[in-house]
């Protein structure tokens, strides 16, 4: 009894599955990012030995500047913490602090196949959206990825819907190392989300996801003041009102309605549909009401937000002792890839 007790909380601990997620510093978080990821890392670092990370590594397909890395990876790491990441009880970290994650995506690399990288969704969206930069970084993307999430040997990865093809990638590129090496070392890692199924938050121009490259007005930020959610909201697309009752909604209208399903209270969710459904919706009321309910939702983390971002000693430190921990446990799984490799012990 007394060796259980004594022993209990680390093996108890050494039992938790481990979770992995990034999102990369290309502007501000969203409530795409809150409610696709972020929201579920708050309520995992509790139950799961976590790694949360900032994918500034797969921010270089669009060539930023060295002021807006540093710039942008300050403000995600200030945004993680105002939406309640706390670093004692998760790893946060900076994907470039830890180049053990770039060696694994060399090795996992060389056993992706030119064919499956090019039929990738995400691939194929980018060369569209940039065909000025089709760059080799955009088609390994997925091996990038993947390196994340096997580096820690993760279990779990909470993610909004986009990811899920590059999970299955992660899968395949896992299991093949596997096989290949006839050993069974990486975990199958699955996308993870609170509820039943994973979601896609839209955006405001009437078509679409949330996101930040999805053109101006698109995304309601986590930073954003109150003025700029009523200019955004009231924007928002709509069309000239149903014509029969009961009718289904498009697009534009059934995006707003699941807007309103995040951030309004369930009574104002169910009055607006019931007068959509009597033909009596004014859409200019709906959006009044769900701009004032995002603001509402949005200010507590934009007031946090502005007030993390003065205190830049801490988002250092905070970094600095996520890189130790991040390095802990990549340094361990390269040395281990390393002999399972063939590569000489270094
Ligand atoms: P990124 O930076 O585009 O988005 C970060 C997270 O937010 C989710 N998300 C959404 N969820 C619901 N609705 C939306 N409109 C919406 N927009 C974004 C994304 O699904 C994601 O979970 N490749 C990743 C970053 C990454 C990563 C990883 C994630 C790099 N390595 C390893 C998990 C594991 C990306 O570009 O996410």
């Amino acid at each position: 009894m007394i060796f259980f007790l004594t022993f209990a909380p680390q093996f108890y601990y050494s039992m938790k599955q481990t979770v992995l997620s990034g999102i990369r510093p290309t502007g501000n978080l969203h409530l795409g990012n809150y409610f696709g990821a972020l929201r579920n890392f708050i309520k995992m670092q509790h139950e799961y030995n976590c790694y949360f990370f900032i994918a500034d590594y797969h921010s270089l397909t669009t060539h930023p500047t060295p002021a807006n890395i540093q710039g942008n990876v300050k403000q995600v790491i200030a945004e993680y913490l105002a939406a309640g990441l706390d670093p004692e009880l998760c790893t946060l970290y900076v994907q470039s602090d830890v180049p053990e994650v770039a060696e694994l995506y060399l090795y996992l690399n060389m056993n992706a196949y030119i064919g499956e990288l090019e039929r990738c969704t995400s691939f194929k969206d980018k060369i569209r959206a940039q065909p000025q930069n089709v760059n080799a970084g955009l088609l390994t993307y997925p091996t990038l990825m993947a390196a994340d999430i096997l580096i820690h040997r993760a279990h779990k990865v909470p993610v909004g819907k986009d990811q899920e093809q590059h999970l299955e990638m992660t899968r395949t590129f896992g299991n093949r190392f596997n096989r290949m090496y006839k050993v069974d070392y990486f975990p199958e890692p699955v996308a993870f989300n609170f509820g039943e199924t994973l979601i896609k938050i839209p955006g405001l121009n009437g078509s679409g996801k949330m996101g930040k490259s999805e053109g101006e007005g698109n995304a309601i930020f986590l930073a954003d003041t109150a003025e700029e959610i009523r200019k955004k909201v009231m924007k928002a697309v709509t069309d000239s009102g149903p014509t029969a009752e009961n009718q289904e909604k498009p697009e534009a209208i059934q995006n707003l309605f699941q807007l309103m399903s995040v951030v309004s209270n369930p009574d104002t969710l169910a009055y607006f549909d019931e007068q959509y459904n009597k033909c009596a919706i004014r859409y200019g009321d709906m959006k009044k009401q769900l701009a004032e309910d995002m603001i509402v939702f949005v200010q507590p983390f934009s007031e946090k937000i502005a007030e993390i971002l003065k205190d830049e000693a801490y988002i250092i430190k905070v970094a600095d002792q996520g890189k130790e921990k991040a390095r802990e446990s990549a340094s361990k799984t390269i040395k281990e890839v390393r002999e399972i490799i063939g590569f000489r012990k270094i």
